[in-house]
């Protein structure tokens, strides 16, 4: 395939340019539902369990033409199916990017017979695991960090209702050792299972982690007369990693692989699922990943201007490189789904925080936002504030779910009514003349109204996305997460850049290994005036 241009060399992208300066930078959202009452049909989107209003953004449809156009010029289609097709695509380590053929039905995508056998293996072992009675576990502690714990941290919670009520789940992650210690502050070694999730199996912190589990576990069956060593560490240590050869001198003899061409923040679909599929069981475990995949046929076949992830992914690079805002804010309006801004910071910012194209350019433009958020109606009371009359405009994702799985209906319709109540604000606004024509019971009875109005003035015209799910079903949560890591593709195909590499975690590791001695000896020779002054007070 010879190289598709990078957005900005292309005709589209200067015709978006125009297109900005006459109709983007000023365009009001509010006068275009005015002028056009089809337009929160028209900028509907439903794909397979994920209905998008995009009605919201501050786009029209000329805007979309020409983002469409600059989608073709870039040869996404193209580039979109070399990706599936198990292409290299992932240059910089020559690999190809193939998570998608891990939810493919068995016999149809690359590599089956290894993903279904993988499967098939890890998902009886999870069934055995689920059988308390027999397996005799309680608890189950994940030791993995980055896409080796986010993913199953994320899903865990978010399927919350379909969760084994015999088993309670944990995920220690940092090397700081507050964490695991708090975790393993309340378990019975005898019916503890650890996960040890590493894609590398070198990881410092997952490595260090690890070697604290078992270091509590011996000691702690010691202490209860219960047997530990080879047998005991079998029995309770599993591991799941690419690097079966590391696995192994660990001790851990109950591993299932995967492979490096799946990338550590699109693993939750493979052997990294384990804590998932101890979890919601197999059945469940499988909807998941028919979910994705029915998002994966609808990214690979829907036409461009109904497909929803191309879409997301243009309307990213339109706020990103036109409108220049450099961050978006997700809500997901249901607290199953508390820990999806955390992974989708890494989704997005570890793919597509990127600053040179596929040959090493440095590009002239930005490229991914900063992606943060909280889940509503919580963020609401921190920091919506400035979302709605701060100097930065931030997109907003929200994320409603109809039907959701308790029984308060009363509190599920205030959740609701929350989540499009922000929206609407965002874009309505409030002008002065509606804030001066209002009382304000908590506002000084000393200040001037005029000056009062003007705090009390909503700018409006701040666009957002509200995603809807009918119910957080393991189907629909696997659709959405494919969404996502398609946007993703979508806008790091358009930049021009490798969405699927991290070189720039190295450098912080490189230097750690150089520091971690010098915090035990002190020894601060070479090392520029702030570090050194900094590791005299931390060396212990
Ligand atoms: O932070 C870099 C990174 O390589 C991530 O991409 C990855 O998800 C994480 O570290 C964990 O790596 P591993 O699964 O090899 O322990």
């Amino acid at each position: 395939m010879s190289a598709a241009p990078r957005c900005d060399q292309t005709e589209a992208w200067a015709a978006l340019k125009g297109h900005f300066v006459a109709h983007g930078r000023d365009f009001d959202v509010r006068d275009a539902f005015a002028r056009d009452p089809g337009r929160f049909a028209a900028l509907g989107v439903q794909a397979p369990l994920v209905y998008a209003d995009l009605s919201k953004n501050l786009v029209d449809t000329a805007t979309v033409h020409f983002l469409l156009d600059l989608a073709r010029e870039c040869r996404l289609e193209e580039r979109r199916d070399a990706m599936l097709a198990g292409a290299p695509v992932n240059v910089t380590e020559g690999r190809p990017v193939l998570h998608t053929a891990l939810r493919a039905p068995r016999g149809q995508g690359a590599h089956s017979d290894d993903v279904h056998g993988v499967l098939d293996a890890l998902l009886g072992y999870a069934e055995g695991v689920r059988d308390v009675a027999r397996s005799g576990f309680t608890d189950i502690v994940n030791i993995g960090i980055g896409g080796s714990d986010l993913g199953p941290q994320m899903v865990v919670p978010a399927l919350d209702a379909y969760v084994h009520r015999g088993l309670r789940f944990h995920f220690v992650s940092n090397v700081d050792g507050h964490d695991i210690s708090a975790v393993l502050r309340g378990l019975d070694a005898r019916s503890t299972l650890f996960i040890v999730a590493s894609k590398t199996f070198t990881t410092q912190e997952t490595m260090a982690n690890a070697m604290a589990a078992r270091a509590w576990f011996d000691a702690e069956m010691a202490r209860l007369g219960a047997a530990a060593g080879p047998a005991g560490h079998a029995r309770h240590f599993v591991g799941v990693t690419t690097n079966l050869k590391a696995a192994a001198e660990f001790g851990i003899t109950t591993t299932f692989g995967f492979w490096d061409w799946v990338g550590g923040r699109y693993s939750l679909w493979s052997a990294i699922g384990l804590p998932i599929a101890i979890a919601i069981g197999s059945d469940n475990f499988r909807a998941l990943l028919a979910g994705a995949h029915a998002m994966d046929r609808h990214f690979a076949e829907a036409p461009l201007a109904q497909n929803l992830p191309v879409l997301l992914g243009l309307i990213d690079v339109w706020y990103r490189n036109f409108h220049a805002f450099t961050s978006r804010s997700v809500a997901p309006y249901h607290q199953g789904l508390k820990r999806l801004p955390a992974y989708l910071q890494q989704l997005e910012m570890e793919s597509n925080g990127k600053r040179v194209d596929l040959e090493g350019v440095t590009l002239p433009f930005g490229t991914s936002p900063v992606v943060w958020g909280e889940p509503g109606t919580n963020g609401q009371h921190a920091y919506f504030q400035m979302l709605h009359q701060g100097t930065d405009v931030i997109p907003v994702e929200f994320i409603a779910v109809r039907t959701p799985t308790h029984g308060l209906a009363d509190q599920h319709r205030k959740l609701l009514a929350n989540c499009l109540a922000q929206s609407q604000a965002l874009m309505l606004g409030k002008s002065s003349d509606a804030a001066a024509a209002e009382r304000a019971p908590t506002a000084s009875t000393t200040i001037d109204r005029d000056v009062l109005a003007r705090h009390r003035t909503f700018p409006g015209n701040r666009p957002s996305t509200t995603l809807v799910l009918d119910t957080l079903t393991p189907q629909a949560l696997g659709a959405l997460i494919a969404m996502y890591e398609h946007r993703v593709f979508t806008s790091g195909a358009l930049w021009g850049i490798n969405s699927f590499d991290q070189w720039g975690v190295e450098l912080g590791k490189a230097l750690c290994s150089e520091l971690l001695p010098r915090l035990a000896s002190g020894d601060t020779s070479g090392l520029d005036a702030s570090t050194a002054g900094l590791l005299k007070m931390l060396a212990t």
